[in-house]
């Protein structure tokens, strides 16, 4: 199994702070953000990590991360020339992913879960991890993952206007190599980004195949994307410590 952390983007929704500085670069409580999706991938007994990241800040990244060895890991290094959505994180690490299995992160995903069971137990296909929010308006900022009584997806939709579900899908997913083409065919999406949860999306084409699962979690999560949620993430964190 192969790790990768997607860092790219240009975070938009955090500015002043992000003018800059990349998002995954800013402390959540003591320690830079994409310590936490790094970590995540560590416990979960992944150690070949690819770190994709905009060409803007790249060199303070490396400064930072080095090697992996600090981590217990082994880090490369690509970079995301533009923001041209999560599933292309499939496409810059085809080579790296070769004919393996991968799981990605996103850059700013904070999870205190344990992933490893379910991805040592991965086979093939897609896996996808998702977390019951309790209001429609939180809802609505993620990919919606419809699903039936035995878990079993019945749709992905991304942040639609009116959500047929209260679970929505975290940034860490699953997928065996076939996720490299299915991502490089895939047609961009009405905001012109080629998608993960969307329509067309890379876990949308392995649902319509019979080929994903979804494992639902209750343990802490945030996307630390805006200004309360990454206000809410430092909070967690300290008060963990
Ligand atoms: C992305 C995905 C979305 C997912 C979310 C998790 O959204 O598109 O499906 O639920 O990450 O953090 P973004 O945060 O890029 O808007």
């Amino acid at each position: 199994m192969k790790g990768i952390v997607l860092a790219g983007g240009r975070a938009t929704r955090l500015r002043p702070l992000t003018w800059v500085i990349s998002k995954q670069l800013l402390p959540v409580y003591n320690k830079p953000m994409i310590y936490y999706p790094i970590e995540t991938l560590v416990r979960a007994g992944i150690d070949d990590i690819l770190i994709i990241l905009s060409p803007e800040n790249s060199g303070l990244f490396l400064n930072l991360l080095g090697t992996g060895e600090q981590f217990g890991a082994h880090f490369s290094y690509a970079i995301q020339k533009e923001p041209r959505g999560l599933a292309e994180a499939f496409v810059i690490g085809e080579d790296f992913i070769g004919k393996d299995d991968v799981t990605m992160i996103l850059g700013d995903n904070i999870f205190d879960e344990d992933f490893s069971e379910k991805i040592k137990n991965f086979k093939s296909g897609g896996q996808i991890y998702i977390k019951k929010l309790p209001t429609m308006e939180e809802v609505k900022r993620f990919g919606v993952v419809e699903i039936d009584e035995n878990n079993t997806v019945l749709s992905i939709e991304e942040k639609p206007e009116h959500p047929k579900s209260m679970f929505v899908s975290t940034g860490i997913y699953t997928f065996d190599h076939r996720v490299c083409e299915i991502a490089k065919n895939l047609k961009p999406s009405a905001r012109g980004e080629i998608e993960i949860s969307g329509n067309p999306s890379v876990s949308n084409t392995f649902l319509e195949k019979g080929e994903l699962k979804a494992f639902v979690f209750d343990s802490y999560w945030q996307d630390a994307g805006t200004f309360d949620s990454l206000l809410e993430a430092a909070n967690h964190m300290a008060e963990k410590n």
